[in-house]
């Protein structure tokens, strides 16, 4: 047993460093850390178990059956976050670059099969170079094995891609269908063809980074949901995000224990500006609503216009989507529909509750907007709502102007508790806007037009810019003074603890895409 136990050990050890001390030095040279590091400060102590460490390559051209490297680039296997377990796989820079051969996708694709087996999150840390160059196509279909397990685990267990180094070309396309994305500023980048390519068919100058860095992609693509700040800040935002989700989409997430004290909250009623068009920070609302620090917000750069992230609510995880004044005055546009439906979406997937802050003058006009796609995109946000059938619910702090008002979970569209501040205004528009239509001859032919269309405006307003037709209606549940919302929140989401709504059967729908 003795030499048994000796030639095992040798194994391990030859596995454990990879492409070499050499190569190790370099990569930490960049700032970065290995694979093994990265799966360390991942897990729990002691819980990670390998999969696959003595797997190599079946590869016999260029020389390949000579460097042979045991785990051939990817660290894979199982073992808990916070207890939780999640199964995870970490390329090796070190070895070829961390390319993909076909046995490094075998390995990839076990554990995911496992992971929807057994239900649990898969956590991929990418680094790599691409396909394999030496094996062609064997390498392209392992990535397409890859793709098609992405899409089946989406929305069964939450998928969470970590790029903490090179991602290009087809490999792109796993994250990009994983529910979310995290980039580490200045040693990752993404994109489907790189620079010299770009250089040589469209003649552009462009460096990796400003191509599809972090910043790229965080603010311009809206590719990544979040951007890190090193290796270590990576992990700690994968760990973070996990707190917020259930293990698949059978579970609830955890609810943290929470004491009753804190529920009224003053502050809230002096956040309303006196003038309706003055800004405010609709992030400073979502603070005071949720637990203390609990607010995680994602995609933070891009659209900014609409807020979205995870809070706690007494201990509950909920989905926040709001209309942020302090940008665009919180109108919908392309990019804001996009993320937002996106984001519910996923909430929805994963049985997490919503809750939708308004603050929306309607759809941003242009020609700009209209010919990308306004109608299309901002149907997708109105679809999203639409089809969610998780505990929501919608608070109108002031706008809640035409289609949007529609759109943004209304009552109509399947919001389960509507409530709105005395400060909301729901109508077709804005007083000023419908009374320059409606009272137009009106105004023409006063002696005074500037003076006539102000007092039409006042009267439009007093008519409809106030939540209490909408509260006749029954379209608001409750007219409730901003300060007390926390406490009809938290006994809102108990309400609807249970809840159980099915859409019709469909084999799936047709989202305008
Ligand atoms: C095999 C690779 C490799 C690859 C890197 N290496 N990429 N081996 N296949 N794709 C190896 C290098 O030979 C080198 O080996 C080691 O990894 C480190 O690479 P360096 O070039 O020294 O590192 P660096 O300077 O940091 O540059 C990293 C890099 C560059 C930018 C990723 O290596 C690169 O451009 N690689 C090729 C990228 C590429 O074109 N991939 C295919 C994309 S197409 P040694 O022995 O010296 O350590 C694709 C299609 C997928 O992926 C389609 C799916 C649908």
């Amino acid at each position: 047993m003795n030499s048994k136990k000796t030639e095992l050990s040798n194994k391990i050890k030859a596995a454990k460093p990879g492409g070499g001390q050499a190569r190790i030095d370099k990569q930490h040279q960049k700032g970065k850390l290995t694979a093994r590091e990265r799966i360390e400060l991942l897990l729990d102590k002691g819980s990670f178990q390998e999969i696959g460490m003595l797997v190599t390559h079946r590869c016999n051209d260029f020389g390949m059956e000579n460097q042979k490297f045991p785990g051939d680039g990817v660290i894979t296997g199982f073992g808990t976050v916070n207890g939780r377990l999640i199964y995870v796989y970490s390329q090796d820079f070190t070895v070829f670059g961390g390319s993909l051969s076909e046995t490094h996708a075998e390995k990839i694709c076990k554990i995911m099969d496992k992971a929807m087996e057994n239900g649990a999150p898969v956590i991929g840390l990418n680094d790599s170079g691409g396909a394999r160059i030496q094996e062609g196509v064997n390498s392209l279909g392992g990535y397409a094995d890859i793709f098609y397990r992405n899409v089946m685990a989406s929305g069964v267990v939450p998928q969470i891609s970590a790029i903490m180094g090179p991602c290009a070309g087809g490999a792109v396309y796993s994250p990009a269908i994983t529910d979310f994305i995290i980039m580490v500023k200045n040693s990752s980048y993404m994109f489907v063809t790189g620079p010299n390519v770009v250089k040589t068919v469209t003649n552009e100058s462009v460096s990796s980074e400003d191509l599809g860095g972090a910043s790229a992609h965080s603010t311009k693509s809206g590719v990544t949901q979040l951007v890190a700040t090193n290796d270590l800040d990576c992990i700690e935002k994968v760990k973070k995000l996990l707190s917020y989700l259930p293990q698949n989409n059978r579970e609830k997430p955890k609810k943290l224990s929470y004491k009753f004290g804190d529920e009224s909250r003053p502050q809230l009623d002096n956040i309303i500006p006196e003038s309706s068009t003055q800004p405010y920070d609709i992030k400073e609302v979502i603070e005071e609503l949720s637990d203390h620090e609990s607010f995680f917000e994602v995609q933070s750069d891009y659209a900014e216009n609409i807020v979205i992230g995870f809070c706690r609510i007494a201990g509950r995880s909920i989905g926040v989507i709001a209309n942020q004044p302090y940008s665009l005055a919180g109108v919908l546009d392309v990019n804001g529909s996009k993320k937002g439906a996106r984001f519910v979406r996923f909430c929805d997937s994963f049985n997490i509750p919503l809750l939708v802050l308004v603050d929306v003058p309607g759809f941003l006009p242009g020609t700009d907007q209209e010919w990308n796609g306004i109608i299309s995109n901002g149907a997708k946000l109105l679809y999203a709502f639409s089809e969610a059938t998780v505990p929501s619910i919608t608070v109108i702090t002031r706008k809640a102007y035409g289609g949007a008002y529609d759109v943004m979970n209304s009552k109509h569209i399947g919001a389960d508790l509507n409530y709105a501040w005395p400060t909301a205004e729901i109508a077709v528009m804005g007083a000023k806007g419908a009374s320059e239509i409606i009272f137009r001859k009106e105004i023409n032919a006063a002696d005074n037009p500037a003076e006539k269309l102000l007092e039409k405006e006042k009267e439009y307003a007093e008519k409809f810019a106030h939540p209490y037709r909408a509260a006749e209606r029954g379209f608001i549940d409750e007219v409730i003074l901003p300060s007390d919302t926390r406490k009809r929140l938290i006994a809102g989401y108990d309400s609807l603890e249970n809840k159980d709504k099915k859409n019709p059967y469909k084999k799936h729908g047709n989202i305008p895409l």
